[in-house]
């Protein structure tokens, strides 16, 4: 049995700004690595092979960071969406790519530990019409929410409702047989003018096409919020192999597990994992992690951070207490005796600590 994946990788990000105004959601880095990047390593971790992408207005940033796929072992097309119209429209564009093919529909911001090969081997073995992958969750309204039989089928769906159903969200990771191709053509858009998965899985359901639940255990999260990226940091940085690559100088002190990449200096600081610090990053007179993510070329002078992700290039100089923070490329943080002189872009959000 040939099985596809269609990842989806368009949307705007909103709930991601000012990050998303100028890079894809998908390829914001956690653990310094592209969020899409561990989503496309569990695809190829089930024996998927072919992987289609859809994109929307920075298709161009994944295309160029995904290549032709074959660093991750797969064959990648792009499949260009113009606007974001809904998860069940992307597979509405991609039935070419498609085909008759069963295939893995993998939300390009999902996270799962230690991946999704036993959704992949689920479905194999009962080969439902459909097979969606559940957990339980505190915050059901943010999600879709599934209701189940005792026996797995899924009964009902139902999409963001403020008033849940269940407590069982809809994860980011669905396996079809060609029979979802019928639904996604027979629904209307929602509220929010989108054509939702969910409705199409209704639809199944609606028909007596047996949709089953697949519980995942694991970790999961969607990234779609600053804090569900934080967690998603603290979630991959426990799963790194500790390595030194850099130089540390005998003066910094290392403890728990870390990575320091090639090229990285550590100078009289204290580094407690787990954290990573990426290639050609400097970390001088200062204390970094646990769970932070220094991204490559950064420069952390005389600062304190903790449970942060900082992306490439970014500068603290002389800022202690830096906690549950993100900071984009190329920013620049530093302290100065006088007043709070700030600027924040579009979107930004910052809390001064009192
Ligand atoms: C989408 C789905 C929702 C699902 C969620 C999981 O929501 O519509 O059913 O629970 O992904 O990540 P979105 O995050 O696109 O708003």
């Amino acid at each position: 049995m040939t099985m596809k994946a269609l990842v989806l990788a368009g949307g705007t990000g909103t709930r991601l700004r000012p990050f998303s105004h100028s890079l894809a959601k998908q390829l914001i880095p956690v653990a310094n690595r592209p969020v899409l990047f561990y989503g496309l390593e569990a695809l190829a971790a089930t024996g998927v092979q072919e992987v289609g992408i859809v994109v929307g207005e920075r298709g161009e940033q994944i295309r160029e960071a995904v290549g032709d796929g074959s660093a991750f072992g797969l064959r990648i097309t792009c499949i260009p969406q113009e606007r974001p119209a809904g998860l069940a429209h992307c597979v509405l564009i991609a039935e070419d790519f498609l085909g008759e093919d069963d295939f893995v529909l993998y939300l390009g911001d999902n996270v799962f530990l230690p991946g999704i090969r036993e959704l992949t081997d689920a479905y194999a073995a009962v080969r439902p019409d459909a097979m969606i992958t559940v957990q339980k969750v505190a915050d059901p309204a943010e999600y879709g929410v599934a209701v189940n039989g005792p026996d797995g089928r899924v009964r009902r769906l139902v999409e963001k409702s403020r008033e849940p159903v269940g407590d069982l969200a809809v994860a980011g990771a669905y396996v079809f047989s060609p029979a979802v191709h019928r639904a996604v053509r027979a629904i209307r858009p929602s509220a929010r003018g989108e054509l939702e998965i969910t409705d199409a899985l209704q639809w199944m359901v609606d028909r007596g096409l047996r949709v089953q639940a697949h519980r995942h255990e694991g970790y999961w999260k969607d990234a779609g919020r600053v804090a569900d990226l934080l967690d998603c940091n603290r979630a991959l940085l426990g799963a790194l192999e500790p390595r030194i690559a850099g130089a540390v100088d005998a003066r910094s002190r290392v403890g728990g597990p870390v990575v320091v990449e090639a090229g990285a200096r550590i100078v009289r600081s204290r580094l407690t994992g787990p954290l990573i610090v990426g290639a050609g990053a400097v970390v001088r007179d200062s204390v970094v992690g646990p769970h932070t993510a220094i991204g490559a070329g950064c420069l952390v002078d005389g600062s304190g951070v903790a449970d942060s992700v900082l992306l490439d290039g970014a500068r603290l100089s002389g800022v202690r207490g830096l906690r549950h923070s993100l900071v984009g490329r190329d920013a620049r943080l530093s302290s100065a005796p006088g007043p709070h002189r700030l600027v924040v872009g579009d979107d930004g959000r910052v809390v001064i600590g009192t």
